[in-house]
């Protein structure tokens, strides 16, 4: 009983564990109004509800007015959990009227239909322009080191009356 049990598991693991492959490249314009140089990052993923799946390679670059990006990857899906890949770009950039200021955007593509061997091209314009969050990590950084800065600074060029 209990080898059959252990058997009968594996048989029906086998029977699930089906594997689909499919493609995406993934191509586009980022639109940027402020005139300046913008730095950007975008990356492809798949949303999750556990945790969401990178797919492919960063595509990163700098524009002025505009920038480009190009990004290819696949995705493999097991088990019948739904019929869709639910796909978005997560957009890192400095679109804003701050200098290196880091926004993230995450701009919602998709659902792509799952079927093996199928490869999804396609091409995106995202306005970027103060899109997205800022990015708090990065500005607790900055912070305490200018504060600094400003404490030296004010302490020799402005002395109290
Ligand atoms: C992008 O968005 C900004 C702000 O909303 C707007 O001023 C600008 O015209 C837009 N640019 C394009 C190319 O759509």
């Amino acid at each position: 009983m209990g080898k059959f049990f252990v058997f009968f598991l594996f048989w029906t693991s086998c029977l699930i564990h089906v594997e689909t492959l499919t493609k995406f490249r993934i191509g586009g314009e980022l639109a940027c109004a402020y005139n300046k140089d913008f730095q950007y990052e975008v990356t492809l993923y798949e949303w999750d509800v556990l945790d969401d799946d990178k797919i492919g390679l960063v595509s990163s670059g700098r524009g002025h007015g505009s920038g480009e990006f190009h990004i290819e990857g696949q995705d493999t899906h097991d088990g019948p959990r739904n019929n869709y890949f639910d796909m978005y770009l997560q957009i890192i950039h400095t679109c804003n009227s701050y200098e290196n200021f880091r926004q993230k955007y995450n701009a919602f593509i998709g659902h792509f239909p799952i079927k093996h061997g199928e490869e999804y091209i396609k091409n995106y314009n995202i306005n970027v322009t103060n899109a997205g969050s800022y990015m708090a990590s990065k500005r607790k950084l900055i912070n305490p080191a200018l504060a600094k800065f400003n404490d030296e600074w004010s302490g020799s060029e402005f002395p109290l009356k």
